[in-house]
């Protein structure tokens, strides 16, 4: 496991993944019923962006950097920014747990697995007394099985984050996106995943077209055309069973976002049903 999150932590892929997982998350707020999120990729938590680990690469100075300067937030991201500033950016700059946790309400749970030893015992501390959120040391694939359906919770949502260090990450992640729409229909599932090059992210959608899942909404920005296998050149989010209108707020949010964004001419956003409901 060499990949660490805190040389990432605020990345433009961070902020298309947390913008969205907002959106998401304020959806499942409407309803007073508690909802369960299960994280399988957890990270750390909290990141410092200060930090050697952050400043060695810098990406966050062309993610989130961009918008804690500018003084007029653009209304779809203001949400966002909000979150970001409130919890303690750039110091203390939160990763997709903080963020839930961060809007957790008394009837809300949170269950958080973090594979990498260092990054879970920090998680753990993160949330030592917090009851209503749980850290696992353990495969968050795994523990799809064993934490799904939530316990006493109808609702919830899923957030499969991972590293993409394996060579079969892509069919893994499309495994575990039916997985858990079958083991918990109620629940939205939300897949990260990175667009080096268009062939694997073709077979990736075509996986979950063949799977017999319904409902399946694609989320993509691409900073330059995806010609150079070697480059993050842009991120998806894959979104199965959506909440009502989210790809109007999906849209909003990436059509704001990317002209913030170091991009090269041939950037672009979509948000594409991939599968009718
Ligand atoms: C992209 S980071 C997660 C970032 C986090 N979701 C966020 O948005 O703040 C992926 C994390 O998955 C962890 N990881 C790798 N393989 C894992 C596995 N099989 N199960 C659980 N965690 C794993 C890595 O150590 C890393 O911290």
């Amino acid at each position: 496991m060499n990949y660490r999150h805190a040389y990432h932590a605020g990345n433009f892929a961070d902020m298309m993944k947390h913008g969205l997982l907002l959106a998401i998350l304020r959806h499942l707020q409407r309803k007073p019923a508690g909802f369960c999120v299960l994280d399988t990729h957890s990270g750390c938590g909290t990141y410092d962006l200060g930090s050697s680990e952050a400043l060695k690469t810098g990406e966050w100075k062309d993610g989130i950097g961009r918008l804690l300067a500018i003084e007029e937030t653009p209304g779809p991201l203001a949400d966002y920014a909000t979150i970001v500033r409130e919890y303690g950016a750039p110091a203390r700059y939160p990763g997709s747990p903080a963020i839930v946790a961060s809007l957790q309400r008394p009837q809300d749970r949170l269950i958080c697995c973090e594979l990498h030893p260092e990054d879970a015992a920090t998680l753990r501390r993160s949330f030592d007394g917090q009851r209503q959120v749980s850290v696992h040391h353990r495969d968050g694939y795994a523990a799809l099985k064993a934490f799904l359906p939530p316990r006493d919770l109808k609702r919830g949502l899923v957030l499969i984050d991972p590293p993409f260090e394996r060579g079969d990450e892509f069919e893994a992640l499309a495994r575990a996106i039916v997985a858990s729409r079958t083991i918990f229909p109620m629940g939205i599932v939300a897949a990260w995943y990175p667009v080096k090059h268009r062939a694997p992210v073709r077979a990736f959608h075509d996986a979950l077209r063949s799977s017999g899942l319904r409902d399946i909404v694609d989320c993509s920005l691409t900073l330059r055309p995806p010609t150079d296998p070697a480059r993050l050149n842009g991120c998806g989010l894959i979104v199965a069973g959506p909440p009502w209108r989210f790809e109007e707020e999906a849209s909003g949010f990436l059509a704001a976002l990317l002209p913030l964004l170091p991009a090269d001419a041939g950037a672009d956003w979509a948000v594409t049903r991939i599968v009718e409901e």
